[in-house]
């Protein structure tokens, strides 16, 4: 799959770490930075990696910050994205089975490495249930098109 990944200087390591993730297994990915730690604002790159996956020029997104809350409210502005905070396996898991969450958003000041690994595998991993889950999608596509400007 091709990923799309971003993060602002809270999320810079993480991001870096994913990377190594996502190489290993074989994906390919465009990183929209940030690419140090020095002080950056989030939805800078959360837009961009948002517009990505709201034109389908990638298959899924990956968006990190201190918490996930900031880049989860900026990546659901926009059509056709599902993003999805995900700080533990459960929802991981959840998001994917049930939402179809295309942008899975990590809070690198709340999960440890090891854990936000495991996250990452299994929400690449974890396929869409797709059946009685479809009409909801749908609902929610309807309320993009009736509020959001474009
Ligand atoms: C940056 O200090 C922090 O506010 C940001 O990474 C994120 O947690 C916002 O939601």
């Amino acid at each position: 799959m091709l990923f799309a990944i971003g993060s602002d200087h809270a999320g810079y390591f993480l991001k870096s770490e994913i990377i190594k993730i996502l190489k290993e297994h074989g994906h390919d990915y465009i990183d929209y930075g940030t690419n140090s730690t020095k002080s950056v604002d989030y939805p800078d790159f959360g837009k961009k990696v948002s517009i990505t996956i709201s034109r389908g020029q990638a298959d899924r997104g990956i968006l990190i910050c201190g918490t996930g809350i900031g880049m989860t409210i900026v990546a659901n502005k926009f059509k056709n994205v599902r993003a999805s905070l995900c700080n533990e396996l459960y929802t991981a898991k959840m998001s994917r089975l049930h939402n179809n969450a295309n942008v899975l958003v990590l809070g690198s000041r709340i999960v440890g490495i090891d854990l936000a690994k495991e996250i990452v595998i299994t929400w690449i991993n974890t396929p869409y249930e797709g059946e009685r889950h479809c009409n909801r999608l749908k609902k929610i596509s309807l309320i993009e098109k009736r509020f959001l400007k474009r």
